[in-house]
């Protein structure tokens, strides 16, 4: 049987989860392809470092060239990250493979969420650009979206596609373990990001709905286009009080469109218990789709780790086989850039706030007034401490929009009883 070869580009977590699988299932793999595939040489930075994998010396190298330049290795797989926090390093890469009609496979976000028209563009006849792996890891999300969701205008989508986050939420809300302790637990377990500020701070999930979002509505949605923000002022407290007034905490990634344009959002939201979403804990990942004709849809599974990403790379290596072999590239991406975002102002949903406050008599009506003047109506209150300086108290709003709840907010926080804002969590509910 004939050999496809492959150049793999990194041997962390995702390359060894690619090399086992490429190995461990061999055999079925040629079956389906017609055609083995060879991974014949692999970029590292340090060959002489302990792997979880075993690969034989002479595969490793350090010089990119003899991979990426290689005439007989029509497909290279990208899972170098962003070395130094920088993507330039992968997109070079990249875009030399693409150039030379290669086929390349990625499961970085970031490299595609900052250059993916670059990196489109340069896809010659013959080759193609595959990233199932960039989102939502295990879960075949991309391929949903191109293939099984073609005939659909999608109207929303709302994820929780960032494994280390809810990871962190998850063990937070459950047993209550500190934030630090469990980061670095999922650091351990090969979730995390080379810099974990990606993950804590949205930047991560941010990226991916950038690509989602891309696809689902046919735009071309910029990671700028995307309100973010992260899960780092989150606390205990907050997590408790949600669980009591019946919600769960997620880093939700939100892209919904409709006559006035596209919202796209990631930022901490309350969703009832009764969700689909709210049992999604771990490292798990699952995205909730709306079509117009499909109706509500939820996809489940691994969001990050070696094997669970592993597997949506391997898929991409198949692919990417077939259509070498075919001597065909995949169907090309079609984008519109005539898209209004939304400004962040205008979008409208129900808040919970907690204010610490002096614990006095006509404290919650000075605040109460401060929601009344700008339009924002209060659905509940609760405090519980008494004669603590200061005394959290949580309000759960009606929905209003982001313009009023901001004006509320800076009253507010200007009030000589209040000592500080600690948290302001979204709440979706049906
Ligand atoms: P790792 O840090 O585990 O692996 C990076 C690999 O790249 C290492 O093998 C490293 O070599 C190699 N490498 C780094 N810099 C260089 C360089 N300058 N030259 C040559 N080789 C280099 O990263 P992950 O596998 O976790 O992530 C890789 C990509 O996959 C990222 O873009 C990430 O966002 C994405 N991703 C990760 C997921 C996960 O669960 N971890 C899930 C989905 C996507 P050496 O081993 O010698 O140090
Ligand atoms: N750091 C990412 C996460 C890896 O935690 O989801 C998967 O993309």
């Amino acid at each position: 049987m004939d050999a496809v070869k492959i150049g793999l580009l990194g041997l962390g977590n995702v390359g060894s989860g690619v090399w086992k699988i490429l190995t461990d299932n061999a055999g079925d793999i040629a079956q389906k392809v017609g055609a083995r595939l060879e991974i014949a040489r692999v970029l590292v930075h340090d060959p002489d470092k302990g792997r979880r994998v075993s690969v034989p010396r002479g595969l490793l190298t350090t010089d990119a060239g003899s991979v990426v330049n290689d005439p007989d290795i029509p497909i290279i797989v990208e899972t170098i990250g962003c070395p130094g926090q920088d993507t330039q390093l992968a997109r070079d890469y990249m875009l030399s493979a693409l150039r030379a009609g290669k086929h390349v496979i990625t499961a970085n976000k970031e490299v595609l969420a900052k250059h993916g028209r670059e990196l489109r563009g340069a896809v010659t006849r013959g080759g193609g650009l595959y990233y199932e792996g960039a989102v939502a890891g295990g879960i075949p999300v991309v391929k949903v979206f191109k293939e099984a969701l073609a005939g659909n205008r999608v109207l929303s989508l709302m994820g929780i596609i960032n494994g280390t986050t809810n990871y962190i939420l998850t063990r937070m809300s459950q047993e209550g373990s500190d934030f630090e302790e469990v980061l670095r637990t999922a650091q351990s377990l090969g979730y995390a990001e080379q810099d974990p500020a990606s993950d804590v701070d949205g930047h991560d999930a941010a990226y991916k709905l950038a690509l989602l979002a891309s696809i689902a509505f046919g735009h071309d949605v910029q990671v700028e286009d995307v309100f973010r923000e992260g899960i780092s002022r989150i606390k205990l407290e907050d997590l408790c009080y949600a669980a009591e007034l019946g919600y769960a905490v997620k880093l939700l990634a939100i892209a919904r469109r409709d006559d006035d344009g596209v919202e796209l959002a990631v930022h901490p939201t309350m969703i009832p218990h009764s969700h689909p979403l709210a049992g999604v804990g771990g490292a798990f990942n699952a995205v909730f789709i709306r079509g117009d004709a499909v109706g509500d849809l939820m996809l489940y599974g691994m969001g990050a780790g070696m094997m669970p990403t592993g597997s949506a790379v391997a898929a991409d290596c198949i692919d990417a086989a077939h259509n070498f072999i075919r001597r065909v590239s995949p169907p090309r991406e079609v984008r519109s850039n005539h898209v209004r975002v939304k400004p962040m102002d205008e979008t409208q949903c129900r808040y919970y706030v907690r204010v610490l406050v002096v614990d006095r008599p006509g404290v919650m009506a000075a605040i109460a007034s401060e929601f009344g003047r700008a339009k924002v109506s209060i659905e509940s209150l609760i405090q519980k401490g008494r004669g603590q300086d200061p005394v959290s108290v949580v309000f759960v709003t009606h929905r209003a929009s982001e313009r009023d709840m901001q004006d509320a907010l800076r009253g507010i926080r200007a009030l000589d009883v209040v000592h500080s804002i600690a948290s302001v969590i979204r709440v979706e509910a049906e």
